[in-house]
């Protein structure tokens, strides 16, 4: 009855994998559902390197301390926010005159004072990615593969071995492939229903 319920209850940070690698039409496939994620002002921040080259495997899994999960998987996805997106917008709010706020394109906010202040910049292009990692890291599930977000690495050995310029920011390291050992569900919270007065 609801059927995408299982794929997210059934989801494990896998950090066991098989050495066998991820089919090139399954990465498509994984790309899609983060393509396909929504984005404030349909802005599509989202963009991922996948690494599955040896040589690219060996620079993530140092820049990660060889941390036993990205050690064996065979596949990782660098995802990242491109924030460039936020500058064409500013540009054309300014041109439009649409009635839109002047953005301070130093910043990229809006000018003090403003009732209203557009919700770009870097924490929002990083929510977005985030909810496009999310959509592909479903996607796996549904498609037998493990994955793991993995937040501890050093950005800057990642930025210079793929020559990132500066608008592409950081979000995470995504471990993929298909699981060795699945391990059981963590806890939870019983509830996430904020309590009110009423
Ligand atoms: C933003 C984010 C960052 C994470 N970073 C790491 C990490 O660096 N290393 C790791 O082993 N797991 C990492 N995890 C996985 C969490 O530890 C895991 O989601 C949590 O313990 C719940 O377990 P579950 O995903 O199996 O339900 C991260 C998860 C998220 C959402």
């Amino acid at each position: 009855m609801f059927p995408i319920l299982p794929a997210i209850a059934n989801r494990r940070s896998v950090r066991e994998f098989q050495p066998r690698p991820v089919e090139p039409e399954v990465i498509d496939a994984l790309l899609e559902a983060a393509r396909l994620a929504p984005s404030s002002i349909n802005l599509q921040h989202f963009r991922a390197i996948v690494v599955d080259a040896p040589e690219d495997l060996a620079v993530v899994r140092a820049s990660a301390y060889q941390l036993p999960g990205v050690v064996n998987a065979p596949l990782v996805l660098v995802c990242m926010a491109d924030v460039s997106a936020d500058a064409e917008l500013a540009r054309g709010a300014e041109e439009t005159s649409r009635g839109a706020p002047k953005v301070d394109m130093a910043t990229l906010r809006s000018g003090a004072g403003s009732g209203f202040s557009l919700k770009i910049g870097r924490e929002w292009a990083l929510i977005n990615a985030a909810i496009a990692t999310e959509n592909l890291v479903i996607q796996a599930t549904e498609m037998g593969l493990g994955t793991c977000w993995h937040h501890h690495f050093e950005h800057a050995e990642v930025r210079a071995h793929f020559k990132l310029p500066d608008h592409m920011e950081l979000l995470t390291l995504l471990l993929v492939g298909y699981p060795s050992v699945v391990p059981p569900a963590r806890p939870r919270r019983a509830s996430v229903r904020w309590p009110t007065a009423s």
